[in-house]
């Protein structure tokens, strides 16, 4: 094929996407493959499988006891599968070592979690300075960075106060800023609404779709709620241990 000067240059740009950038234009956000997870004698996770592209929003819904909480601990590589593999953008994390695993997993995933888990004795800013630090970054940068999420988030006013001076729906977006960070591929949220009010639950949803919006995250939740459920773009169910 004879290349003209435009195909040149989509020639040349194909090539370091292609070259480069693989795992942007051949891998899935997130693969899962026939995984496995036991405690014990109980069998949680029996197969399952799952792909996320980069940018959706995937709801997980099941019953209490289902395994949504253990499924998003092990997408999260918080805790590792029985048996089978969990790819992000084309990486098998478990394949890791553990101290690698944990900066992968500071750099690419950001938790939301039901009960936020911020630090009691630290102020907002400093929760959300947390996963920085860990990475020993400098200091004013990720200062600066903190304040301008927590700014975007509506909470220039509540940067030095601890989570017990703050409401409901403030600690969940301290927790959503904490977990953007990093600026991670993937946002996983267990229950985010769960301890949210109906004004407050509404507000984190409209969160969630404007980090889409904003960053191109991709963003697996788990929910009980069926208004945060309906939001997503697909929603998927874990039953016997496997998904539907
Ligand atoms: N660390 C653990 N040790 C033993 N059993 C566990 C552990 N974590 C979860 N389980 C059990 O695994 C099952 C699935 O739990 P979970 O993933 O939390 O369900 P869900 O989030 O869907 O309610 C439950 O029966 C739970 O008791
Ligand atoms: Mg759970």
């Amino acid at each position: 094929m004879t290349c003209t000067k435009k195909s040149t240059n989509i020639c040349i740009f194909a090539f370091f996407v292609v070259f480069l950038h693989p795992q942007t234009v051949f891998y899935a956000m997130i693969e899962v493959k026939n995984l496995y997870k036991s405690f014990g004698e109980l069998e949680v996770l029996k197969g399952v499988n799952l792909r996320v592209e980069k940018g959706e929003i995937v709801a997980i819904v099941g019953k209490s006891g289902a395994g949504k909480t253990t499924l998003l601990q092990i997408i999260g590589t918080l805790d590792r599968p029985t048996k089978g593999q969990v790819l992000i953008q084309g990486t098998d994390v478990f394949a890791m070592k553990d101290r690698d695993l944990a900066a992968f997993r500071n750099r690419h995933v950001g938790f939301i979690f039901q009960f936020h888990q911020l630090l009691p004795e630290f102020t907002a800013l400093e929760n959300v300075c947390i996963p920085a630090m860990i990475a020993r970054e400098k200091e004013s940068d990720y200062t600066a960075r903190a304040t301008k999420l927590l700014t975007d988030l509506g909470l220039s006013d509540r940067l030095q106060h601890k989570p017990n001076a703050l409401s409901g729906g403030e600690k969940q977006r301290v927790a959503a800023a904490r977990a953007l960070m990093m600026s991670p591929d993937i946002i996983l949220a267990d229950e985010p609404t769960g301890s949210l009010d109906e004004k407050n639950k509404r507000e984190l949803s409209d969160l969630l779709l404007q980090l889409r919006k904003d960053y191109g995250q991709t963003i697996l939740l788990v929910t009980h709620d069926k208004e945060l459920a309906s939001m997503a773009d697909r929603v998927i169910e874990i039953k016997d241990g496997v998904i539907g």
